[in-house]
């Protein structure tokens, strides 16, 4: 079980982040509560990047970190504590809590932000800020430096150069730490728990939200308390629809149930895909798209290795599966290059190879660099692998035992330095192991 993760990893994380941002301090919210219907919210999950930079799960929190020579100050806006409160919505840090368990410099009342900033800001040159994603909250920043505004002339006139931290703090998130690793190691252990469940129990008869009933549940009972991302459980064609999230469908005999869920651990999430026979046994067309994508998806993931471009493992996938798609006769006979170049196989295979994976399902990060030059795969680097054919229901151009086929096989791998490690390799993928479990 990963240990917490101490707050002097938090400051070494913000003071990199102020040496990308070259002095610019830095303003980060958290994230926002929203409010779902009536005085109830939908649950709360912290800013990944706040989260990253703080450890501070609570809403209502801004994070400003100044530089200071060598070190920075941090200073946390909080909740304050507040007895009432607490009865109705739960324990707060509050300020002396601030202070004493996340590393903060000096904290203080939330309430009293916008004075302190005035008064903070009043010389800065720069600020590592995000505008664009908050119009309201914009505005009151810029109403700080606006002598219009607020009729307090500042040393230095005119607005501060406003510096995107993003970049910086992305660029920080694609490289895994060794406590992040363990993390996403905890997530993929549960997950694979869940899936191998799933697979077990899974019986024509059952609603495919049964079945995610059972492995969330999995999910729970093993630590993690909540998904990286919505569950897929998709049964028969279901599978044909990429984000398909109803998962209301019947299962039935002769079925296949495409499976994508991750746990989240420690706000790191999993990503897995595995796709299984309800009645147990694959079909023969079943089995030949299954073999085909499987064998397409561990291609891609041997070519995962430091010094590889990402963009080249995706390209790798697309010509994979298009030779698969040829083997399988659902792509007529043609020039494999010139075929791939025409894009053919987005008939079959609409979505890219994978994703950078860490505290977002989607995680941050670039796949090309501002020159426009690809992003080399690095040591510490996360990525899903998850090729898939998917046959329309309707698609009266391939024989009807291939209509509605739905496949996809989806690993989390860590780019190390001699390779690679799939973090979700116990989760059986290979036909007879896939087949067994999901007799049993
Ligand atoms: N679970 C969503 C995806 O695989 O991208
Ligand atoms: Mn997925
Ligand atoms: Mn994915």
């Amino acid at each position: 079980m990963p240990k917490k993760t101490s707050s002097s990893v938090y400051e070494k994380r913000r003071q990199s982040v102020l040496k990308g941002l070259g002095g610019a301090p830095l303003l980060l919210r958290a994230a926002p509560e929203i409010l779902r219907n009536g005085d109830v919210h939908y649950s709360y999950r912290q800013a990944s990047s706040y989260q990253y930079l703080t450890g501070f799960e609570e809403p209502k929190a801004i994070l400003l970190a100044i530089p200071n020579g060598k070190r920075h100050r941090t200073i946390l806006f909080v909740r304050p504590k507040d007895p009432l409160m607490e009865i109705w919505h739960g324990k707060r840090a509050g300020v002396a809590g601030a202070l004493k368990h996340f590393g903060a410099d000096e904290a203080i009342p939330i309430g009293e932000f916008w004075d302190c900033f005035k008064e903070l800001s009043k010389d800065w040159d720069s600020i590592g800020y995000s505008l664009g994603e908050d119009a309201s909250f914009d505005r009151q920043i810029l109403a700080q430096f606006g002598t219009r505004f607020t009729g307090r002339p500042r040393r230095n006139q005119g607005l501060p150069t406003f510096v995107d931290p993003r970049p910086v703090i992305h660029a920080l998130r694609q490289i895994k730490q060794k406590e992040e690793i363990e993390c996403l190691d905890e997530a993929c252990r549960i997950t694979t728990k869940g899936h191998k469940v799933a697979m077990a129990i899974c019986r024509p008869g059952m609603y495919e939200y049964e079945l995610q009933a059972e492995f969330e549940a999995v999910f729970r009972n093993e630590g993690s308390p909540r998904n990286g991302y919505p569950s897929i459980v998709a049964s028969g064609a279901n599978a044909c629809c990429l984000h398909y999230t109803a998962n209301n469908r019947k299962i039935r005999k002769g079925d296949l149930v495409l499976l994508d869920a991750g746990a989240e651990f420690g706000h790191y999430s999993a990503d897995v895909t595995r796709t299984f026979p309800a009645s147990g046994k694959f079909s023969a067309a079943q089995r030949a798209v299954y073999q085909a994508v499987l064998k397409v998806q561990k291609k891609c993931i041997k070519a995962v290795k430091p010094g590889m471009q990402f963009m080249k493992v995706h390209a790798l996938a697309q010509l994979e599966t298009t030779k698969a798609l040829l083997d399988l006769g659902l792509l007529k006979r043609g020039d494999v290059k010139k075929l791939v170049k025409k894009k053919a196989y987005m008939k079959y295979y609409m979505h890219g190879l994978g994703h950078w994976l860490g505290m977002d399902v989607h995680d941050c990060g670039a796949y090309t660099h501002r020159d426009g030059k690809p992003v080399e795969l690095k040591p510490g680097m996360v990525l899903t692998v998850e090729p898939g054919i998917y046959i329309a229901a309707n698609d009266k151009s391939v024989p009807k035992e291939f209509r509605g086929i739905g496949i996809r096989i989806e690993d989390d791998v860590l780019v190390t330095r001699g390779g690679n490690r799939v973090l979700t390799e116990a989760i059986p993928k290979e036909v007879r192991d896939v087949e067994a479990l999901a007799q049993s």
